[in-house]
């Protein structure tokens, strides 16, 4: 069966989802499919910070209800190391920018929510997607829904299908470039039954390697310790999680993390990773697709929604105006804040993380980073406007 769209957009992320959204203000349609489930979607555990930027945006599109009543702003951060903490002020450093944490599938489900009650069309559970013609002004992807073998026309494909996704792989090597990092270490992430241990998140270094505690909900810890990336999860019991949570958060003055049942745990990988150009003739990357960012500096979520608010800028003046130029410069466009948080990703990991074969000289590196960056308002306002997002425009 064939069916047409203007923009086909391949993955129900934050990035898709957004996209679809942004162009249908401006009266653009689009179909999204998606390969997992609805309910996949809205339950999977992925980030939590919201920039001031990203937070703005949903607001502003009447999509920010539920984000303002259950999301929480915070208005610092705490750097952690030899036994004392060190608060950011990152609303005084930034003229009252903040972030807001509230669960990314906590966002999807507010997207993909709004999206279906404007009538927009989500296909759950799609397989074997593959993408032609990108090439010529009338691409397509083929795909598979309820047993069906479908045929999308589209005038655009946006490629918002993640790092693992098919779109970035339906370009040809000599049309791309990678830029990859892989940091020798992961992070095991938990969900704990606690209330907050702090109202701030705390970035921890410690001899025994990072930790950060982060929240979910009043009643939810998210937690992070970093590991070996090829440890098994069943090596971790949960009371060495605390144990090693503890070691890695004391305080001088006896700080305490407030514990409780361990729901979820599980390895992340950690790796810092950029396509260029983040286009293909009629094919647009957007969000992991394109990059991908190690965790520490909470900026891929943030990353793939500036993306997708370039797109569908370029988009619209080429639909309103018959206008290329914003197309023709989206992926430079991108990349220029692309590369920005790459660097400041790296930078936060960097500092924060213990590396299996560091020496003393490394170490004392460390050390004299964080000094700086706590105690110089230069150092520490550099670290606050990166957080909480540059301008979409910067
Ligand atoms: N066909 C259709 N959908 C696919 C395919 C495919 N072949 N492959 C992957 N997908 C879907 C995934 O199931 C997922 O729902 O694409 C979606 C991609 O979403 P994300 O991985 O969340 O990526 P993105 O929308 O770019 O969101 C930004 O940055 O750092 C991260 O945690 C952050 O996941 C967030 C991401
Ligand atoms: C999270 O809450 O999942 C989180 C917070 C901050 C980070 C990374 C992840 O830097």
């Amino acid at each position: 069966m064939n069916i047409r769209t203007r923009v086909g957009i391949i993955g129900a992320g934050p990035a898709g989802l957004l996209l679809s959204l942004l162009l249908a203000m401006e009266g653009i349609d689009s179909i999204v499919l998606e390969s997992r489930s609805r309910e996949e979607i809205e339950t999977t555990i992925r980030a939590g910070v919201l920039e001031q930027g990203t937070v703005d945006l949903m607001t502003g599109m009447g999509l920010g209800e539920r984000m303002q009543r259950e999301g929480a702003a915070h208005h610092g951060i705490e750097l952690r190391f030899d036994g004392s903490g060190h608060r950011i002020p990152l609303s005084e450093l930034t003229n009252g920018r903040a972030i807001t944490v509230y669960p990314q599938h906590e966002v999807v489900k507010d997207f993909v929510a709004a999206r279906l009650k404007q009538g927009g069309s989500i296909l759950f559970n799609v397989k074997d997607v593959q993408v032609s013609d990108v090439s010529s002004s009338q691409p397509h992807i083929r795909f598979v829904h309820k047993q069906e073998q479908m045929e999308l026309q589209c005038d655009f494909i946006a490629g918002c299908d993640g790092f693992h996704g098919v779109a970035r792989s339906s370009i040809p090597a000599s049309g791309q470039t990678v830029f990859t990092r892989s940091y020798p270490f992961g992070w095991l992430g938990i969900l704990m039954q606690a209330p907050p241990s702090a109202n701030e998140l705390i970035y921890a270094y410690s001899e025994r390697g990072f930790a950060l505690v982060s929240t979910r909900s009043p009643e939810l810890q998210r937690l992070y310790l970093q590991c070996d990336p090829q440890d098994d999860i069943a090596n971790w019991s949960d009371a060495l999680i605390l144990e090693e949570l503890q070691v890695r958060l004391a305080t001088r003055d006896n700080w305490q993390l407030l514990v409780g049942p361990i729901i979820q745990k599980s390895i992340l990988a950690m790796r810092s990773f950029v396509i260029e150009p983040m286009q293909y003739g009629r094919l647009f990357l957007a969000g992991d697709a394109a990059h991908i960012v190690p965790p520490t500096g909470a900026k891929g979520l943030n990353l793939a929604v500036a993306d997708v608010r370039h797109l569908a800028r370029a988009l619209t003046l080429f639909y309103k105006e018959n206008r290329t130029d914003l197309l023709e410069a989206y992926s430079n466009t991108c990349l220029r804040r692309v590369w920005r948080a790459e660097h400041f990703s790296w930078w936060m990991t960097s500092m924060l993380h213990r590396f299996p074969d560091d020496d003393a000289f490394g170490q004392r590196m460390q050390r004299a980073q964080l000094d700086y960056t706590v105690s110089s308002r230069a150092a520490a306002t550099s670290l606050a406007e990166n957080y909480v997002g540059l301008p979409i425009d910067w």
